[in-house]
């Protein structure tokens, strides 16, 4: 059995990181293990223009750990006011790799999203035109629709449309959480690229629902079927360049998830790298991890992999982790696999 491996440096496409305490309190989490990070822009007020992210990537660059080597790769939060030149001036600048599209009130902080699509089309073509590739959250927020359906009735109603209508715009569909999700990004001829998180490659809709409500299991969007899990670890370790890691770490402070009407997210930044490890390896795919965690990713973005390299080490005896971490913002309770864990990143 392989005991060690040795991998490029990882990043995550997606990530939450918050601000003031409570990014103080996770970015180290991050830095730890990943070099970049695309950052979501869905703070209260959302991060909308060139400038707001430059702020925030300031920010961002001073809550960093002594000696911490973490690049913030930014994002614009898509609203119906989005000014195209600002986009454009944002990204020529390297300030913005990417522009987020939420549909407004699909989730956390959403709610300057975009709810006429026709209104984003003049920036989706200038994004377009310069290759500045668009990150979707991949759900519709229809109240007819069941939130299990969600993301296979969007990729039907408003992905397939805007790829259509914007046919050069690259497009990361985020978070898949389907078999239908898959399938679209295996059928699709280019440009089109998904993440896949942590948690949605091991937890199923009964994490969160058999035996008590699980408030921390619950994101957005929601996990799904075992089989749906299933084509995700497919998709994950098939080493097929289109699926790459955006962990979507995601904190908030318990109260706020163990309440009557708790937030989404999931918070696995801490032990990403252990998670996914053992779900590699049960899948007889140790040997792509490396792919999945550091190589589709830049591909896909067009920028060069990491040039230093991590250790991951297989120990006998499980890895311990906390169960929270404690941050200036409250406690935030670590994403629990509800297995053992035996890799360790080698420190
Ligand atoms: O679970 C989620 N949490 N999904 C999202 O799309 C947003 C995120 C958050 O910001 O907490
Ligand atoms: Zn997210």
């Amino acid at each position: 059995m392989t005991q060690s491996l040795t991998i490029r440096r990882p990043d995550d496409w997606h990530l939450h990181l918050r601000d003031g305490a409570m990014l103080a309190g996770v970015l180290p989490e991050s830095a730890r293990d990943f070099a970049r990070a695309i950052v979501m822009p869905n703070l209260v007020p959302p991060v909308v223009t060139g400038a707001e992210a430059a702020a925030y990537r300031d920010r961002i660059l001073a809550a960093l750990p002594e000696g911490a080597r973490f690049a913030p790769l930014m994002t614009l939060y898509l609203t119906e006011r989005t000014d195209p030149e600002d986009v454009a001036r944002a990204h020529a600048a390297g300030l913005v790799t990417a522009v987020k599209l939420y549909p407004a009130g699909a989730t956390t902080n959403s709610a300057s999203g975009v709810t006429d699509f026709d209104k984003v089309r003049g920036v989706l073509d200038r994004m377009a035109e310069i290759g500045c590739p668009l990150c979707v959250h991949g759900e519709v927020v229809d109240p007819e629709i069941d939130i299990f359906d969600r993301e296979a009735v969007f990729i039907d109603r408003v992905l397939d449309p805007i790829r259509r209508a914007v046919p050069g715009l690259k497009v990361v569909m985020e978070h898949i959480t389907t078999a239908d999700g898959v399938d679209y990004v295996r059928s699709a001829e280019a440009g089109l690229g998904a993440t896949i998180t942590t948690h949605h490659l091991i937890i199923t809709r009964n994490h969160i629902l058999v035996g008590g409500i699980k408030p921390h299991y619950y994101c957005l969007p929601v996990a799904k079927r075992a089989r749906h899990r299933d084509a995700l670890v497919a998709a994950a370790t098939s080493g097929d360049a289109r699926f790459f890691l955006g962990t979507d770490s995601a904190p908030h402070a318990d109260p706020a998830k163990e309440c009557a009407c708790g937030c989404a997210g999931v918070f696995s930044a801490t032990n990403t790298l252990s998670c996914l490890a053992e779900v590699f390896e049960r899948a007889g795919a140790l040997d792509r991890l490396e792919a999945f965690t550091s190589l589709n990713g830049p591909a896909f973005y067009g920028l060069p992999p990491n040039d230093d390299r991590i250790t991951l080490i297989r120990g006998a005896a499980p890895v311990a982790y906390p169960a929270r971490i404690e941050t200036g913002a409250g406690p935030v309770t670590l994403f629990d696999p509800g297995f053992d864990l035996h890799w360790r990143v080698a420190r």
